[in-house]
């Protein structure tokens, strides 16, 4: 009897102590938010528990339950054997995926749907259009699947709704076509950079995407992980976002094409194989970039790639999307093609000369140009002859508009590029989609069409392609999230 007391004394001990320590870290954490103040930069460089429940509530308390959900979630991700604990702490709050759906690799024919599931499992989504419905299923039994939708009808509004095999309904939305390239047809696609994990929990700029009907958004970068070294830190970050109603409702609804920038990289001005700080300190970007094709639904994801650059067409826009991250060779800064890696800028030249679309948007990543911070951490101080290079080749293509994207640098601008050949692009930074400090207006304005501050500065940016008198042109507009368009640039 004597020892049968002593072995339920041993075991339960560390129960209540575990319980004990749940429930003071849980009543800290909420006191500790509760009082504090909108979520800083650094904070969000942070990653402590408390700064993430801090966020995830910082627009709009969110009930106990899914704070409770996130914080046991998060602790089954961090304590390993993920496939053991994270199905048990879903049965228990009765969630059924993780996040809803993520819309994704849109084309006038196809749509790609990603789905994240506690188990493996094999799904199933029903698409609906002018009162058709088309079935797809994923392939195999997976815990991320990514549904391919395809044979679908140009210029056409979709609804959709995903279940499993016990017929249940995990997650549903609705998304639009692109026109056929040619056909003429007004859209649009937003553009925006630097949510640095904060703005992916503010609801005005995320609906107004959807709302002023953007068939997809181009995310360039600093997103919903900050500075996080290993895969499993990561993808507590991610489960942030997943548990956002906010991202919910915008994943689901408006598909997205991300990139990477120094922080969902590794961190702040990290780049290439390794810490420049520390250079025994290795990046394992084969994981990270394998993690990120994961966590994302971007085009082209299973093309073998030393990267994870990609491009795409939407109606009579090429978009291309670079790595400016992870195929920097370190050791070779300063001397041409250590930027982008030779790969990746043959591949870009192929592809541009390949592309039949009047408009090609091209995003960097970080900046272009030198005007805010003097090129630092991006092509001023890498790859000058790099980037030249680039240039003199875009300048080669007569038939096609080129505009360029970048983020990085916070808060939003345009500058202009002008080329010895009297030609001139520009380039579009739209880094206030968290509204976080950094950039500003330029030393040097002469180039300058806009440019405000990060602090407190919260906008996205629009693309509308229009066919006025049959002839394309694209117009940019700047919006902030009372819905007012604070720039205007007509191309
Ligand atoms: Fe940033």
């Amino acid at each position: 009897m004597i020892t049968k007391s002593i072995i339920v004394v041993t075991l339960a001990k560390p129960l209540f102590s575990a319980i004990f320590a749940c429930l003071l870290t849980q009543t800290c954490v909420a006191q500790k938010f509760k009082k504090s103040k909108a979520a800083t930069l650094s904070e969000a460089h942070d990653g402590s528990l408390a700064v993430d429940l801090k966020i995830l509530n910082q627009f709009q308390e969110h009930p106990k339950e899914l704070n409770d959900f996130y914080i046991e979630a998060r602790d089954a991700l961090l304590g390993g054997e993920i496939d053991r604990h994270l199905p048990n702490v879903c049965k228990k709050y009765g969630v059924k995926t993780i996040g809803k759906s993520m819309l994704g690799n849109l084309t006038d024919k196809s749509v790609t749907i990603r789905v994240q599931t506690p188990e493996a499992a094999t799904l199933n989504v029903k698409v609906m259009a002018k009162g058709k419905e088309k079935t797809f299923s994923s392939t195999e039994p997976n815990t991320i699947s990514f549904i391919q939708c395809d044979s679908l009808a140009a210029n056409t509004s979709y609804t959709y709704i995903v279940t499993n095999t016990e017929n249940e309904e995990l997650a549903k939305g609705a998304f639009t076509t692109p026109p056929k390239a040619g056909a003429k047809i007004p859209y649009k696609i937003a553009v925006g950079a630097d949510f640095h994990k904060i703005g992916i929990h503010r609801p005005e700029l995320l609906r107004l995407v959807e709302k002023r009907n953007n068939i997809s958004m181009m995310l360039l970068g600093d997103l919903a992980v900050d500075g996080r070294r290993t895969v499993t830190l990561r993808n507590i970050d991610y489960l942030l976002r997943d548990v956002s109603p906010v991202w919910q409702q915008f994943a689901a609804n408006v598909p997205t094409y991300t990139s990477w920038d120094d922080h969902d990289y590794y961190g702040n001005d990290t780049s290439g194989q390794y810490f420049q700080k520390n250079k025994d300190e290795l990046i394992p970007v084969e994981s990270f970039r394998s993690n990120w094709k994961r966590m994302w639904n971007n085009p082209e994801k299973d093309i073998e790639r030393k990267g994870i650059y990609f491009q795409t067409v939407i109606g009579d826009a090429h978009i291309i999307m670079l790595d400016t991250r992870s195929c920097r060779v370190n050791e070779e800064r300063g001397q041409r093609h250590c930027f982008l890696g030779k790969e990746q800028t043959e591949w870009l030249k192929k592809t541009l000369k390949s592309s039949t679309s009047p408009f090609v948007l091209i995003s960097g990543g970080t900046m272009w140009t030198d005007y805010i911070s003097n090129g630092k951490d991006s092509w001023g101080k890498w790859d000058k002859s790099g980037r030249e290079e680039l240039l003199t080749f875009f300048d080669t293509i007569e038939d096609k508009k080129i505009l360029l994207f970048s983020g990085d640098r916070h808060g939003t601008h345009a500058f202009k590029i002008k080329r010895p050949n009297g030609k001139e692009y520009i380039e579009f930074g739209v880094g206030c989609m968290g509204g976080v400090p950094g950039g500003g207006r330029a030393k040097d304005k002469s180039m300058q069409i806009f440019a405000y501050p990060g602090f407190k500065t919260w906008a996205y940016g629009e693309l509308e392609f229009t066919y006025p008198n049959g002839s394309p042109k694209v117009t940019f507009k700047l919006i902030n999230p009372k819905g007012e368009i604070l720039e205007t640039v007509e191309l």
